[in-house]
């Protein structure tokens, strides 16, 4: 089983909307994909399924050990594989406050699954706390979403070096795939600067490809389906587009190794 974790400690960069899109396309591809929402907003949970059991496997549970199985999801769409998930809610809060649990515990409970899935794809909450830790010690590779805006590149520094030491400390093979701007409006000049200093700062880091804003891709996740998957116009395709091809770059990299 392959562990992919999207990581950026600030909301509203995309990495629910890219876990969500990695889960779909890995499953499109045949794989057995184990979904683990560690948001309490359960942002993850409901993108990839209208509607799923909220009691039946709670990522919480993986902190503690005593975890029930996954939960196989209803997709809106066929796929040849399929997704489980433990789904997120409240109670995760609980693992920053309870010094009790540990982050290498998602680590362990995951290894218990390693003959049953493919690939893993993690979604950690906006903060670089004990739940974003745990994602990384877990983890085989890192990508990082970004909206190229001054307020979320401030703390791509601080990110990097929390992936850095959990690298160094708890997990040598993490292997960071680097930086995916998402919500990219290319007639910015100002995201433009951005990019160019992004690209100055952290060499060799950023993807070859971004994702633009486009309200297709908000309303796909909001339809719990990839916005490949979605009817539309032009807008739609290149979003489909820009979005599969990015997922499928990861993926590959991910399933060669
Ligand atoms: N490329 C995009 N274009 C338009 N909306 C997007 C795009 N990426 C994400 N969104 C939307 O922005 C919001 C925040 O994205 P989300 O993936 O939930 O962020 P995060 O998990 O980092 O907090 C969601 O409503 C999502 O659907
Ligand atoms: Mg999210």
């Amino acid at each position: 089983m392959k562990t992919i974790v999207c990581a950026i400690q600030k909301g509203g960069q995309g990495k629910s909307m890219l876990c969500t899109h990695l889960a779909f396309l890995a499953a499109e591809m045949g794989k057995r994909v184990l979904a683990v929402d560690l948001d309490s907003q359960g942002t993850f949970s409901r993108n990839l399924a209208v509607q799923y059991d909220r009691q039946a496997a709670p990522a919480f549970g993986l902190f503690k050990g005593a975890h029930r199985p996954a939960l196989p999801l209803t997709l809106t769409i066929k796929t040849k594989g399929s997704i489980a998930a433990y789904t997120g809610d409240r109670e995760l809060v609980a693992v920053d406050e309870s010094p009790a649990l540990q982050p290498q515990a998602l680590r362990t409970s995951l290894a218990a699954f390693a003959g049953d899935f493919d690939v893993c794809v993690i979604d950690p909450p906006p903060t670089l706390g004990k739940r974003l830790a745990a994602a990384l010690i877990a983890a085989d590779f890192v990508v990082m979403p970004f909206v190229p805006a001054r307020e979320s590149v401030d703390g791509l520094g601080d990110l990097m070096e929390t992936i850095e030491l959990h690298k160094q400390e708890h997990n040598p093979n993490l292997q960071v795939l680097g930086l995916l701007p998402n919500k990219v409006n290319s007639r910015s000049a100002a995201e433009r600067r951005i990019m160019a200093e992004i690209a100055k700062a952290a060499p060799g880091m950023l993807l070859p490809m971004h994702i633009r804003e486009r309200t297709s891709v908000s309303g796909a996740m909001a339809e719990s389906r990839p916005v490949w998957a979605v009817h539309g116009g032009q807008s739609q395709r290149l979003a489909a587009e820009e979005t599969r091809s990015a997922c499928a770059h990861i993926l590959k990299t991910v399933f060669k190794k």
